[in-house]
C-alpha cells in the first residue's frame, strides 16, 4: 500500500531530525536558556565565599559542560535562519549570568579583604618578643679552648666511657684493691655490687684504653666528666670535668712534660706566666708532681699585696702529672724499656675559676644564663 504525503514526510523527519523545531525546543529554545540563566543566577547568589562563586563560573559561567556554553555549541546545529535571534537570545543570557556573576565577586572579595584586614591585624605598637641569645656552657668553651691547644701540638682527642670497669679505673693505672682511692668514701660504684663497675673518679683510664687501641707513638688529650663521693663546696662538686693528656714514644723526659705544660698554661692564661712542677704522688706517675702557675692576677706579687685569687701564694694548682709509671706501660703492653711517656690531669671547672675569677663551682651547674652569657660569647 502506498503511503500518503503526509505519512512520507513524518517518516523523512524522523529519519533526518530528532527535534523538528531545534530553535524552539532546543538548548537555544527561550525556555532552556531562561532555565539556564534562572539556575546561574541562583547559584552565584548562593556562593558564600569566594571558593564556592570558582565553582559556580565553572558550573554555570564557562565550564565546558555550563548550560550556556552548551547551548553556544548547539547554535551552530540550528537552521541559518534561527541562528541570529537564538545568539541574540543566548548572548543576552550569558551577560545575565556574567554580570550577576561579577557582581558577586566584586562583593565577596570586598567582605574577603574586610575580614583580613581584621583578623591579620597587627599592633605595630606592641612590644617585640626578642630572641635572647643563648649562651654556650663555659666548660665547653674552656675545654674546647684546651683541646685546639694540643690539637695544634700534634695530639689526637681520645674518649673513654663514664662508667668505667674498675680494672681501667684503678689497677691497670697501679691502684692495686686496698688502695685508699678504691674506698666507698671516694668512688661512686655502679649495680649490681660486685660487677666492678664504677663511675670514673679521673680521666687517667682513658690513658690505658688510648695504649691499648692505638698505635705507638700516642698522643692523646682526653677530656670529659668525672665522678667522685665528694661533698658539694666552693671547689669540690661530685661531678666535675677533667683533661687527661698521654704523651708516649720512643726518649720522652720530664723536659717535654715541662715544655708542654708551659705551652698549654701560657694558652690558657696569657704568656708570661712562670709554671713549676711540685713535687707530689700518684700511683700512676713516677716521679709525679703538681703543675703549678703563676697566679695570673697577682703575677706571684703577693708576698707585697693580698691577693684573692691564689689566697696570698702567689701560684695556683691546676692538676697532677708525671712520667707514666712503667707498671701501667706493661699493664698496657708496652714495652717500658724501649718507650716511655708522660701524663697530666686537671679540672676544667678549677681552671675556668682560676682563669675567670669564679669563686663558687655550683655556679657551672646552676643553668643562670646571666652568668653563662658573658663565657659563652668566647670564640
Ligand atoms: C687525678 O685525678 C689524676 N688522675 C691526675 C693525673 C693525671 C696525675 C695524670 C698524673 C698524671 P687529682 O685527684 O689531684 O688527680 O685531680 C686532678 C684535678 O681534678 C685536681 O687538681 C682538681 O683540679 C680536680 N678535682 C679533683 N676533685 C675535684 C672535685 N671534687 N671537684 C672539682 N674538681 C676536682
Amino acid at each position: 500500500m502506498p503511503a500518503s504525503a503526509n505519512d512520507e514526510f513524518k517518516t523523512t523527519d524522523l529519519m533526518t531530525m530528532t527535534d523538528p523545531h531545534p530553535a524552539a525546543t532546543g538548548p537555544c529554545s527561550p525556555e532552556s536558556l531562561a532555565a539556564a540563566v534562572a539556575a546561574g543566577l541562583d547559584a552565584v547568589a548562593r556562593a558564600a565565599d569566594l571558593a564556592e562563586l570558582a565553582s559556580v563560573r565553572t558550573a554555570h559561567v564557562d565550564g565546558r559542560s555550563a548550560p550556556l556554553v552548551l547551548a553556544r555549541r548547539a547554535l551552530g546545529e540550528l537552521p541559518r535562519e534561527d541562528r541570529a535571534e537564538a545568539g541574540r537570545r543566548l548572548n543576552e543570557a550569558l551577560a545575565t549570568v556574567r554580570d550577576a556573576f561579577t557582581a558577586r565577586l566584586a562583593e565577596l572579595t570586598a567582605a574577603r579583604d574586610a575580614r583580613v584586614l581584621v583578623e591579620e591585624r597587627v599592633d605595630v605598637t606592641l612590644p617585640a618578643r626578642r630572641r635572647r641569645p643563648g649562651a654556650r656552657h663555659p666548660i665547653a668553651v674552656l675545654t674546647e679552648r684546651v683541646v685546639d691547644t694540643f690539637v695544634a701540638m700534634g695530639y689526637e682527642v681520645a674518649e673513654g666511657p663514664e662508667v668505667e670497669h674498675d680494672w681501667f679505673n684503678f689497677e691497670a693505672l697501679n691502684m692495686h684493691p686496698d688502695h685508699p682511692a678504691r674506698s666507698e668514701h671516694d668512688t661512686l660504684y655502679v649495680e649490681p655490687e660486685g660487677a666492678g663497675r664504677v663511675l670514673r673518679t679521673h680521666t687517667s683510664p682513658v690513658q690505658v684504653r688510648a695504649l691499648l687501641s692505638r698505635p705507638l707513638p700516642v698522643y692523646v688529650v682526653c677530656p670529659g666528666r668525672t665522678f667522685r663521693n665528694d661533698t658539694i663546696d666552693a671547689t669540690h662538686s661530685p661531678v666535675f670535668g677533667q683533661l687527661e693528656g698521654l704523651a708516649v714514644d720512643e726518649g720522652i723526659t720530664m723536659a717535654d712534660l715541662r715544655g708542654t705544660l708551659e705551652a698549654f698554661a701560657s694558652a690558657l692564661f696569657g704568656t708570661n706566666l712562670a709554671t713549676r712542677l711540685r713535687p707530689s704522688f700518684f700511683p700512676f706517675t713516677e716521679p709525679s708532681a703538681e703543675l703549678d702557675v703563676q697566679c695570673f692576677n697577682c703575677r706571684g706579687e703577693a708576698a707585697r699585696q693580698p691577693c684573692r685569687v691564689c689566697s696570698d701564694e702567689g701560684w695556683i694548682e691546676l692538676g697532677g702529672c708525671g712520667m707514666v709509671d712503667p707498671n701501667v706501660l706493661r699493664a698496657a703492653g708496652v714495652d717500658a724499656s724501649r718507650y716511655s711517656g708522660f701524663a697530666f690531669g686537671m679540672g676544667l671547672e678549677r681552671a675556668a675559676m682560676i682563669r675567670h675569677g669564679v669563686r663558687e663551682i655550683r655556679d657551672f651547674v646552676d643553668g643562670d644564663i646571666r652568668f653563662s652569657l658573658p663565657f659563652g660569647i668566647e670564640g
